[in-house]
C-alpha cells in the first residue's frame, strides 16, 4: 500500500486524518514536534484503528531529519499540517509564525524535490479570502486582504505552490481551503484540545457547557446576518479528514496538476444557531453575553464546495447535531482524563 508522510500528525486535523487513512489501508509516516499536541495522541490513534504509524518526533524546519525520513521511507505523497494556527498569537509573534508556517514549507518542498517526491496536499484556510467578495465562496473568488500574519502565511504558501507548479508541472499539488472544522472523533478519544482559554467558538462553547468557563462572549450581534451574529461554515472534523483520503486518491491516481478545493458544508450557521443546537442536542445550558465585535471578524463566511464534490467525489455528510454531540462527548472525556 502507498506510504503517506504526514507532518503535524498529532494535531487536531492530522490525528483525525491519520485515522481515516489507516482505515482506508494506507501506511503512515508521521512527524510532529508536539508544539501543540501530545504524544498520547499516537496511542489513541492506535486504539481507534488497531494500527501503528511510523512516527518521528522532530521539527519540520530540521532539514537533516526531513531528508532522513525521505531516505528511510519510500514516500508516495505528503500531507502538510504542521503550522501554528492562532490568529491572535500571530499578530504578536509574526517572525515565529512566518518561520514556522512559511520557511518550514520551503524546507519540506526542497527535501521533496531532492528526493523526487512531487505529490503534496497543503492545509490552507478560508482566511485567504479576506473579506469574501461573495457568499457562498467559490475557489475563483479573489484572495488577499488578510488581516493577520497567520492568514498571510497561508496566502504566501499558496503563492509559493503556484510558482513551484509553474516551474515544474510534474508536481501534483492539492490546496485545501478549510472552513471551520469542529467536533471530534465519535469515540471521544481524539479531538480539539487547545491550550489555555480557547479562541474559537466551538471549544469555548464546550468548556462553558462543562462549567470550566462561566459564559460565552458572543462577539457582536449587529452584523448584517439574520440574527446579527457572525455566520460561518462549520464542518465535522471526520468529514474534513475523509476529504484528505479522497485528495490522496486523486493525487496518486491522476497525473499532474494544481488543484484548489474549498472544504465546507455550504451551510452557514450563526453563533446563536450554534449555541441553540449545542444546548438542544446535549441537554445542557450555555450561558452567554453579547459583547463587542472582535477585531478582524467578518459577518459571513461559507463555502461553495461543489468543486470538491464533483472532482473528489466527496461531500460532508455529518450534521450540526453530530458536531455538537461529538464536541461535548470529547470535552467531557477530557475532564475525566485530566483528573486521572
Ligand atoms: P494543530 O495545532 O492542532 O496541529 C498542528 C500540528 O503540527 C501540532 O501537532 C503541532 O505540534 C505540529 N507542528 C507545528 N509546527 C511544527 C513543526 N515546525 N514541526 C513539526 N510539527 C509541528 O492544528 P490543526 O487545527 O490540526 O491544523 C492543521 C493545519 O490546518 C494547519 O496548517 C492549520 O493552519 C490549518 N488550518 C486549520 C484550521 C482549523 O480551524 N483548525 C482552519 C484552516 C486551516
Ligand atoms: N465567536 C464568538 N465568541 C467566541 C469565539 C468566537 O462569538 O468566544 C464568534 C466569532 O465572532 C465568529 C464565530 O464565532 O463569528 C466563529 O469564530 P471562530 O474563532 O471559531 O472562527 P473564525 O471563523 O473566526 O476563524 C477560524 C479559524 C481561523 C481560520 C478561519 C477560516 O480560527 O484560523 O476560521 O478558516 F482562518
Amino acid at each position: 500500500m502507498e506510504k503517506i508522510f504526514i507532518t503535524g500528525c498529532c494535531g487536531y486535523i492530522g490525528s483525525h486524518t491519520c485515522v481515516e487513512l489507516l482505515n482506508a489501508g494506507y501506511e503512515i509516516i508521521g512527524l510532529d514536534n508536539f508544539s501543540n499536541s501530545k504524544p498520547i495522541v499516537l496511542d489513541k490513534i492506535k486504539e481507534i484503528t488497531g494500527k501503528d504509524i511510523k512516527f518521528y518526533e522532530g521539527d519540520m524546519l530540521d532539514k537533516e531529519l526531513l531528508n532522513k525520513i525521505f531516505i528511510e521511507n519510500e514516500i508516495d505523497c505528503v500531507i502538510d499540517f504542521a503550522a501554528f494556527k492562532s490568529v491572535g498569537d500571530s499578530v504578536s509573534k509574526p517572525i515565529e509564525y512566518y518561520i514556522n508556517n512559511v520557511s518550514s514549507v520551503l524546507t519540506l518542498l526542497e527535501t521533496m524535490k531532492n528526493n523526487k517526491v512531487k505529490k503534496l496536499i497543503f492545509s490552507s484556510s478560508a482566511t485567504v479570502y479576506g473579506t469574501p467578495e461573495k457568499v457562498p465562496i467559490t475557489e475563483d473568488c479573489r484572495i488577499g486582504g488578510t488581516t493577520n500574519p497567520y492568514g498571510t502565511s497561508k496566502l504566501y504558501v499558496e503563492g509559493i505552490l503556484q510558482d513551484l507548479y509553474k516551474s515544474d508541472n510534474e508536481w501534483d499539488i492539492c490546496i485545501f481551503r478549510y472552513f471551520n472544522p469542529v467536533g471530534a472523533h465519535p469515540s471521544g478519544l481524539i479531538g480539539e484540545d487547545p491550550n489555555g482559554v480557547p479562541a474559537n467558538l466551538m471549544p469555548y462553547i464546550a468548556k462553558v457547557a462543562t462549567k470550566e468557563l462561566e459564559y460565552l462572549s458572543v462577539f457582536g450581534a449587529d452584523y448584517d446576518t439574520p440574527d446579527g451574529t457572525g455566520v460561518r461554515d462549520y464542518i465535522h472534523i471526520v468529514d474534513l479528514a475523509k476529504a484528505h483520503v479522497k485528495g490522496v486518491e486523486k493525487l496518486l491516481k491522476e497525473s499532474n496538476g494544481l488543484f484548489i478545493y474549498n472544504l465546507g458544508t455550504g451551510k452557514g450557521y450563526s453563533v446563536l444557531d450554534m449555541i441553540n443546537a449545542f444546548e438542544k442536542v446535549n441537554s445542557v445550558k450555555v450561558p452567554y453575553k453579547i459583547t463587542a465585535r472582535r477585531a478582524g471578524d467578518i459577518a459571513k463566511c461559507y463555502a461553495d464546495s461543489s468543486l470538491a464534490s464533483k472532482e473528489l467525489n466527496w461531500c460532508a455528510t455529518l450534521t450540526l447535531e453530530d458536531m455538537c454531540k461529538d464536541a461535548y462527548n470529547y470535552a467531557r472525556k477530557e475532564i475525566v482524563n485530566e483528573k486521572n
